[in-house]
């Protein structure tokens, strides 16, 4: 009894950050992220507040563009002028192939991560997303779970033009065609290559199915790559295109939100990020707006935001990232941060019962897809692959997309490009 008190008593003092010390020694951190849109910085004002609260000092380093290219440019350019950051959003194999660089070791935030026992509060395939060393310490820090396959839509829209949430393609162009017609924006969308390659992805689980997806763009299956399922994919993302308005090109996906948020385009396929904005903007789901995950057989696209810690000198820089990775695990700081963000907690244990139906949504089918082999790693957003082919196959399909390249083309350029990445 007396032991257990002591280790909840232990539990309180860590997620409070107080083990760490007094305030002054609670530590400093240089946190490098992409989160600059409303919704992304009301999410990540929750940490940096309580950061602050715990005793820590935050210096803020932004590099704006949504999917976070442009943040890795400045990262790489920090770590090969030997100055990285104290903790740095970045995700997935990225996380391995730093840690392959010999520039995040010995791994200080791996003491915090065992004495707060991460591995039974995340499922292992998140935990090893985290993990550096051969998978056996933990570097990063998870703060959430993003699916990425969802369509948006404005709910006035749709029910001014008589249509439902799609449950098909066929479906969703049907009725694209519908409110084209009518003089409506059906697909608000920003051609950015990270933005492309986020639609395509929702494109390819969709039309090609979970075992496909898998093999294509996890395993890198040349068949599956260049292949007829892959050309049917194409064919999608050539009809999607002439969904998109002319200012499409370039624009930044807060702003597409915006258009549909504004009744001026009626869906967008974005990751629920999206739903930060609606959230910021005090709209509600099933009331100002939809939520639906985009057509697929189950299947569920999964992006988990987190946090590298890289090797550090100075005590203050090292207790500085134990107390952030301390703070990112929390409880209660898992679901605040998440009512904002739009995504779900990456904790398995966090209530979801102040969550919107849109959450409540993800969270069930995350659980389905994960028992039924559908919960797959999104190569948009750097959860599959290594840097090099995710860059070749967000290069093709962006190509693709703003050009008049046909769907053969396109898969034909597809497989070669993965195989020149290897
Ligand atoms: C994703 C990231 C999200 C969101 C989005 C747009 O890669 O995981 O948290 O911020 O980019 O910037």
């Amino acid at each position: 009894m007396l032991n257990r008190s002591l280790k909840i008593l232990a539990g309180t003092l860590v997620s409070a950050g107080l083990i760490y010390g007094t305030a002054s020694a609670a530590g400093e951190a240089e946190v490098l992220h992409w989160w600059t849109s409303g919704g992304e910085a009301a999410a990540l004002k929750v940490l940096k507040d309580d950061f602050a609260k715990n005793g820590g000092t935050w210096k803020d380093m932004p590099v704006a563009g949504g999917g976070g290219d442009a943040a890795m440019q400045t990262l790489k350019a920090r770590i090969v002028a030997g100055d990285p950051p104290t903790a740095a959003q970045i995700k997935g194999p990225s996380i391995q192939e730093w840690d392959d660089e010999g520039v995040v070791g010995p791994y200080a935030i791996d003491s915090v991560a065992k004495a707060e026992n991460w591995d039974a509060l995340l499922s292992s395939q998140v935990a090893n997303h985290m993990k550096c060393d051969g998978f056996s310490k933990y570097c990063a820090a998870p703060v959430n779970i993003h699916r990425i396959d969802w369509f948006w839509a404005n709910k006035k829209v749709l029910d001014a033009n008589g249509l439902k949430m799609p449950t098909s393609w066929d479906e969703f162009n049907a009725a694209a065609r519908k409110l084209k017609a009518a003089g409506i924006i059906p697909l608000a969308h920003g051609s950015q290559p990270w933005q492309d390659a986020t639609v395509f992805e929702a494109v390819a689980l969709g039309i090609g199915g979970n075992d496909f997806y898998q093999k294509a763009i996890v395993d890198l299956d040349m068949d599956a790559l260049g292949g007829p399922t892959m050309v049917k994919v194409f064919d999608q993302m050539r009809i999607l295109q002439g969904f998109t308005d002319e200012g499409s090109p370039g624009r930044d996906w807060n702003v597409a939100t915006g258009m549909v948020m504004n009744g001026k385009a009626a869906f967008q396929i974005m990751g629920d990020w999206a739903k930060g904005e609606f959230t910021n903007a005090k709209m509600k789901p099933g009331i100002d707006y939809y939520c639906l995950p985009t057509p697929s057989d189950h299947g569920y696209l999964y992006n988990v935001d987190s946090f590298i810690f890289y090797s550090m000198k100075g005590e203050s820089k090292i207790e500085g990232q134990k107390l952030l990775a301390s703070l990112m695990m929390g409880k209660n700081f898992q679901k605040v941060f998440n009512l904002y963000k739009g995504s779900i907690p990456a904790r398995l244990d966090v209530p979801m019962d102040e969550f919107d139906m849109c959450a409540k949504g993800s969270a069930a089918d995350l659980n389905y897809s994960a028992m039924t082999g559908g919960l797959l790693p999104s190569f948009a957003h750097g959860m599959a692959l290594r840097l090099a082919q995710k860059g070749a196959i967000q290069d093709v399909v962006t190509e693709h997309f703003n050009s008049d390249m046909s769907s053969q083309e396109a898969a034909k350029r597809l497989a070669k490009a993965v195989k020149d990445s290897m």
